[in-house]
């Protein structure tokens, strides 16, 4: 499995995928970071990690089937057969939607379909809902949106402020996500 990551931000998801994933099976490799922000603190991760990374700069590009043609390049060059979404702030466009049917996976720090969107966790915060969550789930043209493969809860305390509730959340992700990445592997659905 040779698999690439796209990010947009901070990038603890990526590093965790990273630690969990990389020395794991010989077959199984991260071979590639895609982001889109220039700053984006995922970038050094990625250099601190060693692994290889490509940045795409929309604004280069008429549209986003443009730019995801560029994209879809740099997969096909290094053989990814798995993209994992981690804190990638688009909507998958059809140009890749299309290449990769199934095989890209996003996590979404909310129990979904709840509190889709950028917000996720402080949405279900300021909802006041007793617990919320992580899912990990198929994409598809959606925000947000596509089967779901795994939940798991996270109670929201009566002394959580939003920054503790965030802690906990990213927790979980970190977790999860690699757990669920390896499952899916091993049960070949992926
Ligand atoms: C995570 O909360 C993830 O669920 C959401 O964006 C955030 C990314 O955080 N999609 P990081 O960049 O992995 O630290």
């Amino acid at each position: 499995k040779k698999i690439a990551i796209f990010a947009s931000g901070t990038g603890t998801n990526f590093v965790a995928l990273v630690q969990q994933l990389q020395h794991w099976r010989s077959d199984v490799s991260i071979e590639l970071l895609i982001y889109d922000r220039k700053q984006a603190a995922v970038h050094q991760r990625s250099q601190e990690l060693g692994v290889p990374s490509v940045y795409v700069n929309f604004t280069k590009y008429a549209d986003k089937s443009q730019a995801e043609t560029a994209m879809l390049q740099a997969l096909k060059q290094r053989h990814i057969d798995l993209i994992l979404l981690a804190g990638y702030m688009r909507i998958v466009g059809p140009t890749l939607l299309n290449a990769y049917q199934g095989h890209i996976l996003n996590i979404h720090p909310a129990l979904l379909p709840a509190f889709p969107g950028a917000h996720g966790i402080e949405d279900a915060f300021k909802a006041g809902v007793k617990v919320t969550g992580v899912t990990i789930h198929f994409i598809d043209a959606g925000v947000d949106s596509g089967p779901i493969i795994a939940q798991e809860t996270v109670r929201i305390d009566p002394t959580d402020t939003l920054a503790t509730l965030e802690n906990r959340i990213h927790q979980i992700e970190h977790q999860l996500y690699p757990r669920v990445v390896k499952e899916l592997i091993t049960e070949g659905v992926v």
